[in-house]
């Protein structure tokens, strides 16, 4: 197929940076359609890691094409500082490699505040709930864009109607800000916030839909590049411990004004047991050593804030959703290697609620936190699949694994990732020839 869509298949940090990067080398063009720069991916090239929040991987191969789509919430801050830091590290980003939808929704710094603002109250009093975001302005920003006030990319370039947008946002904002008993937000200092930024963003500009018809239609090979995962999607996730964003693979088209039929092979990245940042349930969380194996081990620590992440059991159950709502084709399965030394692993193939056996997590929060996993139990091995890169250098007992996850979630593997590096990765499938 000549374009591929990567998910996250669980709650984020499946390892889809790896992934996309490496795939990236098969495509001429590399599209973020969702999320922001709560997203954290790191790419582990020769040695040298990068670290990704709203760029999209594929940005540090030369001669490719990065896109930001529509569907983005934009910090043009966070946009510069990520810049300025690959910049030092060597990768040149220019109009030439990188282009922003025009109609992207900008992130300010009131976002990023109430979003801290809001985070805080919930933890100190009954007032909300907590979600553990990254306090990154995310939520608050996708509120603005729903409720038509946002201000977006091309407004920036639009000095004579820009009073008038931030006007309409601030009504809205100062308003709530006094319900929380904090100060007001002047008009000057967000208009001095946006032409601060003007000038370094405005470059990058483009109309994202034509751009994408345009190389589509000759040819071109069109990778997308959610971020977050399935589950923390805002309607099929666990909500309220959501973000604020669709990050199923249907986002991929809405996220960047390319139709749906254009997209072609759907790439679930899945990590070889759980993991999760922030609140929410979490069936098959580990509260004990093998927990605390997988962590360090794993190197669960997140990419944006350093939390650490919460480990357990694969899920099945919920991947098997994932490989439903998303259409996945196949997986890219990863971190493998993580597991080596265990005795035993454990697989949750469904869930008991109040006594009855369930195939699948329900969408109530009170049933969520009720569901207890049933899990199957499999022989793990001694020997070391760190750096595999053939079926060949896999134990039987890991080959047995795999197995089993690709039954039960009904998709089959089309990559295996063995350690960080780029090149340690066994080809099943290319989802790019498919
Ligand atoms: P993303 O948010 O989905 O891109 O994932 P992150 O980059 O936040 O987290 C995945 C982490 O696992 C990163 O530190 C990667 O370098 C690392 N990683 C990716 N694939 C593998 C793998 O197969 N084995 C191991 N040990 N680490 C991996
Ligand atoms: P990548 O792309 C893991 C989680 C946060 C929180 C919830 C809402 O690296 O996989 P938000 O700031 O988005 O409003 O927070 O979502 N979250 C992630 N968890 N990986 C991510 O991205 C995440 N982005 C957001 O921890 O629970
Ligand atoms: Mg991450």
């Amino acid at each position: 197929m000549t374009n591929v869509v990567v998910i996250g298949s669980q709650w984020g940090d499946e390892g889809k940076g790896k992934i996309v990067d490496w795939l990236s080398e098969r495509a001429d063009i590399v599209v973020r359609f969702q999320g922001g720069h709560n997203a954290g991916h790191t790419l582990v090239i020769d040695g040298t890691s990068y670290k990704l929040s709203l760029l999209p991987s594929g940005v540090v191969r030369p001669g490719k094409m990065a896109v930001i789509g529509n569907g983005v919430v934009v910090d043009p801050h966070a946009l510069i500082a990520e810049i300025d830091k690959l910049e030092k590290q060597g990768v040149k980003i220019t109009p030439e490699n990188l282009r922003i939808a025009d109609n992207a929704t900008l992130i300010l710094s009131l976002h990023r505040e109430l979003d801290g603002i809001r985070e805080d109250a919930a933890s100190t009093s009954n007032s909300g709930v907590k979600i553990g975001t990254t306090r990154r302005g995310i939520g608050p920003a996708y509120e603005d864009k729903v409720g038509r006030r946002a201000i977006r990319v091309m407004d920036l370039a639009d000095v004579e109607t820009l009073p008038a947008k931030v006007e309409r946002l601030l009504t809205h904002h100062n308003a709530l800000r006094r319900g929380l008993g904090e100060a007001e937000i002047s008009h000057d200092s967000i208009m001095q916030e946006l032409t601060s930024v003007a000038e370094r963003v405005l470059p990058f500009r483009d109309t994202i839909w034509l751009l994408l018809d345009k190389q589509r239609r000759r040819g071109a090979r069109i990778l997308f590049e959610g971020a977050q995962g399935s589950l923390l999607d805002i309607d099929h996730g666990t909500y309220p411990f959501v973000t604020s964003s669709n990050t199923v693979a249907g986002q991929a088209a809405a996220g960047s004004g390319m139709g749906p039929g254009a997209l072609g092979y759907v790439l679930g990245i899945t990590k070889a047991y759980t993991t999760r940042v922030g609140e929410g349930p979490f069936p098959t969380e580990l509260d004990d050593e093998i927990g605390q194996f997988l962590g360090e081990r794993g190197r669960e620590f997140g990419t944006v804030t350093g939390r650490k992440r919460r480990c357990g059991w694969f899920d099945a159950a919920l991947v098997r959703q994932s490989v439903a709502t998303n259409g996945i084709t196949g997986i890219a399965l990863t971190k493998l290697d993580v597991l080596d030394g265990l005795d035993e692993l454990k697989i949750c193939v469904g869930y008991k609620l109040d006594g009855q056996d369930i195939d699948h997590l329900p969408a109530s929060q009170g049933q969520q936190a009720r569901v207890e996993p049933v899990y199957i139990t499999l022989e793990g091995w001694k020997e070391s699949t760190v750096g595999a890169r053939s079926w060949a250098d896999l134990p039987a007992q890991a080959i047995k694994y795999v197995r089993q996850v690709e039954a039960l979630i009904g998709a089959p593997v089309a990559l295996l990732s063995t350690s960080p590096e780029r090149d340690d990765t066994i080809l099943v499938t290319d989802p790019f020839e498919d």
